[in-house]
Protein backbone atom coordinates (compact mmCIF):
# COMPACT_ATOMS: atom_id res chain seq x y z
CA UNK A 1 0.00 0.00 0.00
CA UNK A 2 2.63 2.47 0.91
CA UNK A 3 4.01 2.48 -2.37
CA UNK A 4 0.97 2.26 -4.72
CA UNK A 5 0.43 5.16 -7.48
CA UNK A 6 -1.49 8.37 -5.59
CA UNK A 7 -4.13 9.54 -8.18
CA UNK A 8 -6.00 12.59 -7.51
CA UNK A 9 -10.03 12.69 -8.93
CA UNK A 10 -12.27 16.09 -9.18
CA UNK A 11 -15.88 15.05 -9.43
CA UNK A 12 -15.34 12.22 -6.88
CA UNK A 13 -18.61 11.66 -5.43
CA UNK A 14 -20.73 10.40 -8.50
CA UNK A 15 -21.31 9.79 -12.34
CA UNK A 16 -18.28 9.09 -14.04
CA UNK A 17 -16.00 10.59 -11.49
CA UNK A 18 -17.16 7.70 -8.54
CA UNK A 19 -16.75 4.84 -11.33
CA UNK A 20 -13.52 5.72 -11.71
CA UNK A 21 -12.75 6.26 -8.05
CA UNK A 22 -14.50 2.57 -7.47
CA UNK A 23 -11.96 0.99 -10.09
CA UNK A 24 -8.82 2.75 -9.07
CA UNK A 25 -9.40 1.42 -5.05
CA UNK A 26 -10.13 -1.69 -6.66
CA UNK A 27 -6.91 -2.31 -8.30
CA UNK A 28 -5.15 -1.19 -4.95
CA UNK A 29 -4.10 2.76 -5.87
CA UNK A 30 -4.20 5.65 -3.58
CA UNK A 31 -7.63 7.80 -4.09
CA UNK A 32 -7.25 11.59 -3.45
CA UNK A 33 -11.07 12.36 -3.60
CA UNK A 34 -11.85 16.31 -4.88
CA UNK A 35 -15.52 17.06 -4.11
CA UNK A 36 -17.55 19.87 -3.33
CA UNK A 37 -19.06 18.69 -0.61
CA UNK A 38 -17.50 15.61 1.03
CA UNK A 39 -20.29 14.53 2.77
CA UNK A 40 -21.65 13.05 -0.03
CA UNK A 41 -18.52 11.04 -1.25
CA UNK A 42 -20.79 7.18 -0.44
CA UNK A 43 -20.09 6.25 3.12
CA UNK A 44 -19.79 2.68 2.38
CA UNK A 45 -17.05 3.26 0.28
CA UNK A 46 -15.05 5.27 2.51
CA UNK A 47 -15.39 2.96 4.85
CA UNK A 48 -14.17 -0.14 2.89
CA UNK A 49 -11.21 1.58 2.00
CA UNK A 50 -10.46 4.07 5.16
CA UNK A 51 -6.65 3.35 3.97
CA UNK A 52 -6.28 3.97 0.44
CA UNK A 53 -9.49 6.59 -0.09
CA UNK A 54 -9.13 10.12 1.39
CA UNK A 55 -11.57 12.75 0.43
CA UNK A 56 -10.95 16.97 0.23
CA UNK A 57 -13.42 19.52 -0.67
CA UNK A 58 -12.39 21.40 -3.92
CA UNK A 59 -14.45 23.25 -5.56
CA UNK A 60 -13.13 24.04 -9.80
CA UNK A 61 -14.52 27.70 -9.35
CA UNK A 62 -12.95 28.56 -6.03
CA UNK A 63 -10.57 31.20 -6.38
CA UNK A 64 -9.76 32.95 -2.73
CA UNK A 65 -8.49 37.09 -2.66
CA UNK A 66 -5.24 36.14 -2.73
CA UNK A 67 -5.59 34.02 -5.98
CA UNK A 68 -4.65 30.79 -4.59
CA UNK A 69 -6.97 28.40 -5.86
CA UNK A 70 -9.00 25.55 -3.79
CA UNK A 71 -7.00 23.19 -6.58
CA UNK A 72 -3.93 24.30 -4.96
CA UNK A 73 -5.28 23.66 -1.26
CA UNK A 74 -6.43 19.99 -2.62
CA UNK A 75 -3.05 19.35 -4.14
CA UNK A 76 -1.23 20.59 -0.99
CA UNK A 77 -3.35 18.12 1.56
CA UNK A 78 -3.05 15.38 -1.07
CA UNK A 79 0.50 15.95 -0.46
CA UNK A 80 0.89 16.32 3.03
CA UNK A 81 -1.29 13.01 3.36
CA UNK A 82 0.90 10.62 1.00
CA UNK A 83 3.83 12.47 -0.10
CA UNK A 84 3.06 12.52 -3.88
CA UNK A 85 0.85 12.70 -6.62
CA UNK A 86 1.28 10.24 -10.37
CA UNK A 87 -1.79 10.94 -11.71
CA UNK A 88 -4.87 12.93 -12.01
CA UNK A 89 -8.55 12.00 -13.33
CA UNK A 90 -10.06 15.75 -13.99
CA UNK A 91 -14.35 14.19 -14.21
CA UNK A 92 -15.98 17.33 -12.48
CA UNK A 93 -18.21 19.21 -15.20
CA UNK A 94 -21.43 20.46 -16.11
CA UNK A 95 -23.88 19.95 -19.15
CA UNK A 96 -26.25 22.73 -19.69
CA UNK A 97 -28.05 23.07 -22.93
CA UNK A 98 -27.42 26.64 -24.30
CA UNK A 99 -28.03 27.52 -28.22
CA UNK A 100 -26.92 29.73 -30.15
CA UNK A 101 -29.66 32.21 -29.88
CA UNK A 102 -29.95 32.38 -26.05
CA UNK A 103 -29.08 35.46 -24.70
CA UNK A 104 -28.15 35.24 -20.85
CA UNK A 105 -24.69 34.06 -20.52
CA UNK A 106 -24.61 33.36 -17.44
CA UNK A 107 -24.88 29.75 -18.34
CA UNK A 108 -21.56 30.25 -20.55
CA UNK A 109 -19.82 31.36 -17.80
CA UNK A 110 -20.45 28.53 -15.74
CA UNK A 111 -19.34 25.78 -17.89
CA UNK A 112 -16.20 27.78 -18.67
CA UNK A 113 -15.34 28.08 -14.99
CA UNK A 114 -16.55 24.46 -14.00
CA UNK A 115 -14.98 22.66 -17.67
CA UNK A 116 -12.28 24.79 -18.70
CA UNK A 117 -10.75 26.72 -15.97
CA UNK A 118 -11.44 24.79 -13.12
CA UNK A 119 -9.33 21.93 -14.85
CA UNK A 120 -6.43 24.71 -15.66
CA UNK A 121 -6.20 25.98 -12.15
CA UNK A 122 -6.15 22.15 -10.98
CA UNK A 123 -3.09 21.74 -13.82
CA UNK A 124 -1.66 24.58 -12.85
CA UNK A 125 -1.68 23.92 -8.83
CA UNK A 126 -0.51 20.04 -9.58
CA UNK A 127 2.21 19.99 -12.81
CA UNK A 128 5.35 20.84 -10.64
CA UNK A 129 4.42 17.90 -8.24
CA UNK A 130 3.69 15.46 -10.99
CA UNK A 131 6.87 16.25 -12.77
CA UNK A 132 8.12 14.78 -9.46
CA UNK A 133 8.06 11.35 -10.97
CA UNK A 134 9.28 9.62 -14.11
CA UNK A 135 5.67 9.01 -15.51
CA UNK A 136 3.19 11.47 -14.44
CA UNK A 137 -0.63 11.11 -16.36
CA UNK A 138 -3.13 13.36 -16.40
CA UNK A 139 -6.92 12.71 -18.22
CA UNK A 140 -9.52 14.48 -19.04
CA UNK A 141 -12.77 14.14 -19.40
CA UNK A 142 -13.20 16.07 -22.63
CA UNK A 143 -16.24 14.65 -24.68
CA UNK A 144 -17.02 13.83 -28.60
CA UNK A 145 -18.48 17.24 -27.81
CA UNK A 146 -14.85 18.77 -27.61
CA UNK A 147 -14.43 17.58 -31.12
CA UNK A 148 -17.89 18.36 -33.10
CA UNK A 149 -21.09 20.41 -32.07
CA UNK A 150 -24.26 18.13 -31.31
CA UNK A 151 -27.05 20.22 -32.76
CA UNK A 152 -27.70 22.89 -30.27
CA UNK A 153 -25.07 22.06 -27.61
CA UNK A 154 -23.29 25.66 -28.81
CA UNK A 155 -22.14 26.30 -25.06
CA UNK A 156 -20.95 23.19 -23.67
CA UNK A 157 -18.83 22.42 -26.81
CA UNK A 158 -17.15 25.65 -26.64
CA UNK A 159 -16.06 25.10 -22.98
CA UNK A 160 -15.04 21.39 -23.74
CA UNK A 161 -13.19 22.59 -27.29
CA UNK A 162 -11.46 24.92 -24.57
CA UNK A 163 -10.84 21.54 -22.13
CA UNK A 164 -9.40 19.74 -24.97
CA UNK A 165 -6.83 22.89 -25.97
CA UNK A 166 -6.17 23.13 -22.14
CA UNK A 167 -5.05 19.38 -22.37
CA UNK A 168 -2.91 19.09 -25.24
CA UNK A 169 -1.27 22.39 -23.34
CA UNK A 170 -0.84 20.17 -20.42
CA UNK A 171 0.64 17.13 -22.76
CA UNK A 172 3.23 20.20 -24.54
CA UNK A 173 4.51 21.75 -21.23
CA UNK A 174 4.94 18.58 -19.11
CA UNK A 175 6.03 16.05 -21.80
CA UNK A 176 9.71 16.64 -21.46
CA UNK A 177 9.19 15.58 -17.69
CA UNK A 178 7.48 11.90 -18.88
CA UNK A 179 3.78 13.39 -18.38
CA UNK A 180 1.29 12.14 -20.85
N1 LIG B 1 -21.95 11.39 -18.99
C1 LIG B 1 -21.57 11.45 -20.26
O1 LIG B 1 -22.20 10.85 -21.17
C2 LIG B 1 -20.33 12.22 -20.65
C3 LIG B 1 -19.87 12.12 -21.97
C4 LIG B 1 -18.71 12.80 -22.33
C5 LIG B 1 -18.03 13.56 -21.38
N2 LIG B 1 -18.49 13.66 -20.12
C6 LIG B 1 -17.74 14.47 -19.17
O2 LIG B 1 -17.28 13.62 -18.14
C7 LIG B 1 -17.26 14.33 -16.90
C8 LIG B 1 -18.11 13.60 -15.87
O3 LIG B 1 -19.44 13.48 -16.39
P1 LIG B 1 -20.60 12.77 -15.54
O4 LIG B 1 -21.65 12.35 -16.50
O5 LIG B 1 -20.02 11.78 -14.60
O6 LIG B 1 -21.16 14.04 -14.74
P2 LIG B 1 -22.12 14.08 -13.45
O7 LIG B 1 -22.68 12.75 -13.10
O8 LIG B 1 -23.09 15.21 -13.71
O9 LIG B 1 -21.12 14.52 -12.29
C9 LIG B 1 -20.50 15.75 -12.35
C10 LIG B 1 -19.49 15.83 -11.23
O10 LIG B 1 -18.85 17.12 -11.33
C11 LIG B 1 -18.94 17.75 -10.06
N3 LIG B 1 -18.95 19.21 -10.14
C12 LIG B 1 -19.86 20.01 -10.74
N4 LIG B 1 -19.54 21.30 -10.52
C13 LIG B 1 -18.38 21.30 -9.80
C14 LIG B 1 -17.56 22.33 -9.25
N5 LIG B 1 -17.85 23.64 -9.39
N6 LIG B 1 -16.45 21.95 -8.56
C15 LIG B 1 -16.15 20.65 -8.39
N7 LIG B 1 -16.89 19.64 -8.84
C16 LIG B 1 -18.01 19.97 -9.56
C17 LIG B 1 -20.24 17.23 -9.46
O11 LIG B 1 -20.25 17.46 -8.08
P3 LIG B 1 -21.65 17.69 -7.28
O12 LIG B 1 -22.20 16.33 -6.99
O13 LIG B 1 -21.25 18.45 -6.07
O14 LIG B 1 -22.56 18.48 -8.19
C18 LIG B 1 -20.13 15.76 -9.85
O15 LIG B 1 -19.28 15.08 -8.96
C19 LIG B 1 -17.77 15.74 -17.20
O16 LIG B 1 -16.68 16.60 -17.42
C20 LIG B 1 -18.56 15.56 -18.48
O17 LIG B 1 -18.59 16.75 -19.24
C21 LIG B 1 -19.62 13.00 -19.74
Amino acid sequence: MADSKVVMVSGANRGIGLAVVTQLLGEGYRVSAGVRDPSKMPFPLMQEYSETLAVFQYDATEVDTTAVSSAQGWVTETVARWGRVNAVVMCAGVWIQVPLLHADEADIDLMFDVNCKGPMRLARAVLRVLKENPDGRVVSLVSMSGKRVPGTSMGYSMSKFAQLALHQSIRNEGYNSGIR
